[in-house]
C-alpha cells in the first residue's frame, strides 16, 4: 500500500536511526558512536570487509555475526546466509536458490533471504495514518518492523528468530548461544563493552549481544551509498539515455508509478532520501512457487502480514486483520540486481521478470499464473477469500486483460537498466579504479 505523503516514510526512517541509538545510548552511552551521526553524503568504507572504522560495540556485533559456532551443529553464522560480497544476502549454498539452508543438511526454510542492505533505516514496527488518494479518507496502515511479515519489532528483536529457529541455526535456548559466546575467543572484547558481569544474567547477556549485532548492522558499511545512482545524486556521473528514461518511468505516476511504495524525495539530491522503500506492506498476487518444498502440501500458504504473532492485540480498532493476508514488506530496490531471486516467495530468478510482471499480471495473466480446468488460476499462492486484498487499483497494477499494459518491452528495459545503477561499488571501484 503506497503513502500518499512521501516524506513520512523516510521521516519515520530517520526517527529508527534515532530510536535505535538511544536504545543504545541506553546501554552504554559512549558506545553509540557512529549511529548516532548520519552518515555524511560522502560516508564510504574504507575497509569493507575488516575491523578498522568500527567502535568496540559494533566489532563485538561483527564477531557474532560471522561466529559459525553459534549454530547447532557448528557451521553456520549470520553471515552465512547474509553474505556481505553480495549485499548481505545469501542462501548458505541451498540447492534451492530461493530458500537459505540451515545449520542441518537438507533443512530448508520457507522464505527468500532478504538483503541487509539498508536495513537499520527501518522504523520499528507500528501503524501510521495513510490518506486513500481516491477518497480522501484516512486510514491507519501497517509499517516497518523486521522480517518479511514486521514480526520482529526492530533490528534488536530480530536477533534471536534466526539463532533459535530450527531451521536456520537451531540453538535450543538464548543461554546455549550465550555460553558458545562466553566460552569464545571474543568474551574478553564483550566484557569491555559491557563489562565484566555481561554473562552473569544469560538473558540479560543476550540482549546486550543483540544489540550489538544491530550496532553493527547500523553501520556505513550496510549502507555505503556507493552506487552510480548516488554517484548522480551527487553529479559526479551521468545516467546513460536508457537509464535515465527508466528513472523517469519508475517515477512516473502513469507509468511505472515504482516511486509510490520504493520512494524517494523527488527534490533531493541526497542519497539518503532515496531509499527506496516506505517499509509499508502490500499483496502483489505473486505466483506460487514450485520450488519451496512445503508447497507441495497444496494446504501450505504463506499468508504474510496477518500472520504476524501478536498483531491482533496490537493493531489499532478498525484494522481487520484479514486484510492483511497475502501482505509482504515492501523491500528497498537498492543492491537489486546482485540479491534475487525475487519476492518473499522466491519465484522469480530474473530482475526482468520481476518488472514485467507488475506490467502484464493483469492485462496477460496467463503469462504468470498455471491453468486449472481450462482457466487462468490467477492470485494461485492465495486462498480465494483473500483475493480481493491483492492490489489492482494502484497504477501499474489497475488493467484488465486487453487493455496495453502501463510498462511495453523497451520501457521494461529501461526500468531493469535504471536498478542496475543501485548497486553499491567497492571502494576502489569507487575511487575510479573502474
Ligand atoms: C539460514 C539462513 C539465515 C541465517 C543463518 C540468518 N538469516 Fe537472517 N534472514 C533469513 C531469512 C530467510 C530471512 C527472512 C525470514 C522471514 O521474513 O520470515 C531473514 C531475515 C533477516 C532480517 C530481516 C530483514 C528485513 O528486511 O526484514 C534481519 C535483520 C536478519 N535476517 C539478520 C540476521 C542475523 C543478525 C542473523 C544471525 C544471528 C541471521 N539473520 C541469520 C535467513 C537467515
Ligand atoms: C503498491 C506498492 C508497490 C508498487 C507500486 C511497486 N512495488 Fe515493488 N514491491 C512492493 C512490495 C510490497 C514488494 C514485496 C512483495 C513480496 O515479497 O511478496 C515489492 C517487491 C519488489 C521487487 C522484489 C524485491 C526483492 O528483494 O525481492 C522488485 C524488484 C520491485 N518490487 C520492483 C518494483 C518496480 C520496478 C515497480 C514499478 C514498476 C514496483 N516495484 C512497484 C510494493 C510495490
Amino acid at each position: 500500500m503506497a503513502f500518499v505523503l512521501l516524506s513520512r516514510g523516510l521521516s519515520l526512517a530517520s526517527m529508527a536511526r534515532v530510536g535505535l541509538c538511544l536504545a543504545l545510548a541506553s546501554a552504554s552511552p559512549a558506545l553509540c558512536g557512529e549511529t548516532a551521526s548520519p552518515p555524511t553524503q560522502d560516508a564510504r568504507p574504507s575497509v569493507a570487509s575488516g575491523e578498522t572504522g568500527l567502535s568496540p560495540v559494533e566489532l563485538l556485533g561483527k564477531k557474532v555475526f560471522e561466529d559459525a559456532r553459534l549454530s547447532e551443529p557448528p557451521g553456520v553464522s549470520c553471515a552465512s546466509c547474509h553474505d556481505g560480497a553480495k549485499a548481505f544476502q545469501g542462501n548458505n549454498g541451498s540447492p534451492v536458490a530461493a530458500l537459505a539452508q540451515g545449520s542441518r543438511p537438507g533443512v530448508l526454510g520457507a522464505r527468500n533471504t532478504p538483503s541487509l542492505s539498508y536495513v537499520s533505516f527501518g522504523p520499528p514496527f507500528g501503524f501510521t495514518q495513510k490518506t486513500d488518494e481516491e477518497t480522501g479518507k484516512v486510514e491507519l496502515v501497517p509499517v516497518g518492523g523486521q522480517f518479511l511479515d514486521g514480526r520482529a519489532d526492530d533490528l534488536v528483536a530480530q536477533v534471536e528468530g534466526p539463532l533459535l529457529n530450527p531451521r536456520e541455526m537451531n540453538n535450543p535456548s538464548k543461554a546455549a548461544v550465550v555460553a558458545k559466546i562466553e566460552a569464545g575467543d571474543y568474551a574478553g572484547l564483550a566484557r569491555r563493552v559491557y563489562g565484566d558481569d555481561v554473562f552473569t544474567d544469560a538473558n540479560a547477556a543476550f540482549e546486550k549481544l543483540a544489540r550489538a549485532v544491530a550496532a553493527f548492522e547500523s553501520t556505513p558499511r550496510f549502507h555505503p551509498f556507493a552506487s552510480k545512482f548516488d554517484a548522480f545524486l551527487r553529479g559526479r556521473e551521468k545516467l546513460t539515455k536508457q537509464e535515465a528514461h527508466g528513472f523517469e518511468l519508475f517515477k512516473d505516476k502513469k507509468k511505472g508509478n515504482c516511486i509510490a511504495c520504493h520512494v524517494g524525495k523527488e527534490d533531493s539530491n541526497s542519497p539518503e532520501d532515496w531509499l527506496f522503500t516506505d517499509f509499508s506492506y502490500d499483496a502483489l498476487g505473486a505466483p506460487r512457487s514450485r520450488d519451496i518444498p512445503d508447497n507441495k502440501e497444496a494446504s501450505y500458504v504463506d499468508l504474510g502480514l496477518c500472520k504476524r504473532e501478536g498483531l491482533a492485540k496490537i493493531a489499532p480498532k478498525g484494522v481487520e486483520i484479514d486484510s492483511l493476508c497475502g501482505q509482504f514488506k515492501a523491500p528497498t530496490l537498492r543492491n537489486i540486481a546482485i540479491t534475487g531471486p525475487y519476492l518473499h516467495n522466491g519465484v522469480f530468478s530474473r530482475l526482468r521478470d520481476v518488472v514485467a510482471f507488475y506490467a502484464t499480471r493483469d492485462t496477460n495473466p496467463e503469462r504468470w499464473y498455471p491453468k486449472r480446468d481450462g482457466k487462468t488460476a490467477k492470485y494461485d499462492d492465495l486462498p480465494k477469500e483473500f483475493h480481493d486484498n491483492v492490489n489492482t487499483k494502484e497504477v501499474p497494477y489497475d488493467r484488465k486483460p486487453g487493455q496495453k499494459p502501463r510498462l511495453n518491452d523497451e520501457e521494461i528495459d529501461a526500468i531493469v537498466a535504471f536498478l542496475q545503477t543501485l548497486t553499491d561499488r567497492p571502494a576502489s571501484t569507487e575511487r575510479g579504479e573502474k
